[in-house]
């Protein structure tokens, strides 16, 4: 009893010092954070969350859409709910490395998570074309996990509407990934044809925050 008990101990000293000792390293090299949800809890990898403004002025939370201008559409287009009353989709947001929670500053993929539909694409979110006008720089799924068009990192929002609240915003950088311009470009909303699709086209970011599912 007495040296299980001892070991536990230690093993609990172990995995603090380490898990100090990462997050210091990490903080000072890199400026990456483990990221919080809306009540402040870690967020964690590779599990789904919900995504959402901080406040619903303009919309509500963001999902995929399978129709744009009452035609079917395959892959699915990234949007965010005119309503703000819905829940929205469930998005995984997953390192390139493996790590427990999820970090700022770190290359990830967003997977939308296997589709109720006939539409059998991939459902990780892509941009076609970064540079390019839109819809090529829209945000659509396709695609496949660490690859130039699918790799995006999440920065913590610079000047958040609400301080008391941890809130993101995405950035598409193909060049973390693979082939393509050595730059990171901001999601932000892009209205096409009165819907609002997430975009990597500039503008202001989309300031978001993480609801657990
Ligand atoms: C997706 O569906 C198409 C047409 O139904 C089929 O030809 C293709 O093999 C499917 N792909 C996968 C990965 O299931
Ligand atoms: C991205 O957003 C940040 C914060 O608003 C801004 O400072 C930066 O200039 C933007 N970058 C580009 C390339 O638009």
């Amino acid at each position: 009893m007495k040296s299980s008990l001892s070991d536990a101990l230690f093993l609990l000293f172990v995995i603090t010092t380490q898990s100090i000792c990462s997050t210091t390293t990490g903080a000072a090299s890199t400026g990456e954070n483990v990221v919080k949800d809306a009540t402040g809890k870690k967020v964690l990898n590779n599990v789904p969350y919900h995504i959402g403004p901080v406040i619903s002025a303009n919309g509500g939370r963001i999902k995929l859409t399978d129709a744009m201008n009452n035609k079917k559409i395959c892959p699915f287009n990234v949007v965010q709910d005119p309503s703000d009353v819905n829940l929205g989709g469930q998005f995984s947001f997953t390192l390139i490395a493996k790590e427990k929670y999820l970090l700022t500053s770190r290359i990830l993929g967003i997977d939308s998570g296997s589709p109720k539909s006939p539409c059998n694409k991939s459902t990780f979110w892509t941009v076609p074309d970064a540079e390019a006008k839109p819809p090529a720089n829209l945000i659509t799924t396709g695609d496949y996990f660490d690859e130039a068009a699918t790799c995006f990192q999440i920065v913590e929002y610079p000047k958040p509407t609400n301080p008391k609240v941890h809130s993101y915003m995405l950035q598409h950088c193909p060049s973390f990934c693979g082939a393509g311009p050595r730059t990171c470009f901001n999601a932000s909303i892009y209205l096409d044809k009165g819907v609002r699709r997430l975009a990597s086209s500039g503008g202001t970011p989309f300031e978001f925050v993480f609801y657990k599912v």
